[in-house]
């Protein structure tokens, strides 16, 4: 009999190398980030069927100011669609959203309807999105420092997590597409005991199955958060 598969609670996941997709369809690099947009709907909504509790995507980072005006613009355009468009699924699939990341920078228009669909999404949910954007885990950190600082509170390994941008559960699971072995600023304190997994394909032809066959390969794993394993 075929073991029962374990669904991570929560999967993190770095949508990467839409740039590259692009490249090779002779596609300018925003359609690839358009098409990186289709991708995330299907596996938000696979990411629901299965069980899955937490979504956390890296949709812009704080470097990710050093790009085109060009880029910066289309990817700002496509987050606002992307709210605009998914609205009502999330709504029906029971989804929370929330965006992870500094402020600073966003437009105000952008932040109306990050807003309003956090609001519109908050009550009755069975899964939450959380869009990792205009984010670096370094300036999470710093920003999680200061904020325990301002309320006058120690800081402990215990309740570091409540100053983050959002009380969230760690990642058993971290995805990577386009095969880069590196965390780029990503969840830097959430990622301490997870796993990584790292695929060749790039963001825009990853599918459901790929995504089946990610959470396949970490129930191969054995999880011992640095303790011992039993030896018989
Ligand atoms: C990395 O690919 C991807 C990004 C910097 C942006 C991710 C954005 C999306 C998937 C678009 C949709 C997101 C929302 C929330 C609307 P890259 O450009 O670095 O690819 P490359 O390394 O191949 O150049």
């Amino acid at each position: 009999m075929e073991e029962k598969i374990k669904i991570p609670k929560h999967i993190a996941i770095i949508m990467d190398g839409n740039g590259r997709w692009a490249k090779l369809n002779n596609k300018p690099r925003v359609l690839g980030h358009k098409a990186g947009a289709e991708t995330l709907r299907k596996i938000v909504t696979h990411s629901k069927k299965i069980g899955v509790k937490y979504l956390t995507v890296y949709a812009f980072s704080t470097e990710n100011w050093k790009r085109s005006k060009e880029e910066i613009e289309a990817l700002m355009l496509l987050f606002k669609l992307y709210i605009n468009s998914e609205r009502k699924t999330l709504l029906k699939n029971k989804i929370r959203f929330v965006v992870s990341g500094r402020k600073e920078g966003v437009s105000p228009s952008l932040l109306t309807l990050i807003e309003s669909l956090e609001e519109l999404t908050s009550k009755d949910y069975e899964m939450t999105l959380n869009i990792a954007f205009n984010y670096g885990g370094r300036a999470e950190i710093i920003d999680a420092f200061n904020k325990a600082n301002e309320q006058g509170m120690k800081i402990t390994e215990q309740n570091f997590s409540n100053f983050l941008y959002n009380k969230i559960p760690d990642p058993e699971l971290l995805i990577r597409t386009s095969g880069e072995f590196r965390i780029s600023n990503f969840l830097l304190w959430q990622l301490a005991y997870s796993e990584i997994y790292v695929t060749d394909i790039y963001w825009p032809d990853f599918t459901e199955k790929d995504l089946d066959e990610a959470i396949k390969d970490y129930n191969k794993r054995e999880r011992r958060f640095g303790g011992r394993l039993n030896v018989k």
